[in-house]
């Protein structure tokens, strides 16, 4: 076969934005999965996009479907299976309804496309895609959790509306776990290679990280469910770098082994994406403040993937 083949597991508002985004791309074909309950709603979403693709002119093939032999040898894996979060709950909250729907799809995954390059998204993230390779087996290059590339954008666009200028122009790092305490990289944000430093007064860019951080959780205060058009398109980005080999340099979280000093824990930090998958985990220098918040960030997302390892 020469087009790829991408498995969206979970066909709800990420995975939806998912395949829309993969077809208008022509990325591959789909496979919009999703629990047998609602199997003819994935058909049904697969339908209109395959009618959008008439108008729009693309042509992905789009299959909604909740049998797992639709996903044999799928090149990629998007995993947004789970629930969100609600007004007032925090990602961690929902740790003990997801993981046994990442089990689920990992036992799954490691049967039918063992490899695949996977991309999590399902909340919590870095404890989910810790658990995702764990139950697999499988390399630490091929399985990357999205988080980074979101968590950058909402950073770049609160600094771009500051600054009065356009967004293609801001550039930002978001690293650590996928919660309240990531570590957004000041030091390395700017305008066209100008230091946001200065060019925003210290009182504005402490509020832009405080909302930045807890950009996720605004959203959901307002929509009562949590963000889909960003995350999807931060996902695909990444795994538009892995079929195209572009070896983009993204923020993901990713399985470490010492890299910034921590082992056994999945975290985001900057990393080459390329056909290969994570080609490269690229360390900077972080600031003594910088590592303290990495820290505290650490302790979070390890707190989260100890509940999980004591539930296996
Ligand atoms: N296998 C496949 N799909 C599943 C499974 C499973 N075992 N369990 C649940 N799903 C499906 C649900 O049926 C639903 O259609 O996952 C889909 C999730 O869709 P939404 O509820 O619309 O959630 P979404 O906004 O897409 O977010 C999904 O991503 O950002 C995270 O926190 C978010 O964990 C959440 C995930």
């Amino acid at each position: 076969p020469t087009r790829k083949k991408i498995g969206l597991i979970g066909a709800g508002n990420i995975g939806g934005e998912l395949a829309r985004l993969v077809a208008n791309k022509e990325l591959g074909d789909v496979v919009l999965f999703d629990i047998p309950a609602k199997e003819n709603f994935a058909k049904g979403k697969a339908l209109d996009l395959e009618q959008n693709g008439a108008v729009l002119g693309y042509d992905s093939h789009i299959k909604g479907s909740s049998n797992w032999d639709d996903l044999k040898g799928a090149d990629v894996l998007i995993i947004t299976a789970g629930v969100p979060r609600k007004p007032g709950q925090s990602r961690d909250d929902l740790v003990a309804i997801n993981l046994p729907i990442i089990r689920d799809v990992a036992s799954n995954a490691k049967r039918v496309c063992p490899d695949a390059f996977v991309i999590v998204i399902s909340n919590p993230l870095d404890a989910m895609v810790y658990e995702y390779k764990r139950v697999v087996g499988a390399p630490k290059e091929k399985v990357v959790g999205m988080a980074g590339v979101l968590d950058s954008a909402r950073l770049q666009l609160f600094l771009a509306r500051e600054a009065g200028v356009s967004v293609k122009d801001v550039r930002t790092t978001v690293l650590g776990g996928h919660g309240d305490d990531m570590v957004p990289v000041l030091g390395c944000c700017t305008i066209n290679g100008l230091p946001v430093r200065q060019l925003i007064a210290k009182e504005k860019l402490d509020a832009i990280v405080d909302r930045t951080r807890k950009g996720g959780g605004e959203i959901v205060g307002l929509m009562g469910t949590s963000a889909y058009y960003a995350p999807a398109t931060s996902a695909v980005a990444m795994a538009e770098s892995y079929l195209l080999d572009q070896k983009r340099l993204l923020p993901s979280a990713v399985y470490l082994d010492g890299e910034y000093g921590y082992k056994d824990i999945f975290m985001g930090v900057p990393v080459i994406i390329g056909g290969k998958g994570v080609e490269k985990i690229v360390q900077v220098e972080l600031t003594a403040d910088e590592k303290a918040m990495l820290e505290k960030s650490a302790k979070s997302v390890q707190s989260v993937i100890d509940v999980v390892k004591k539930a296996s």
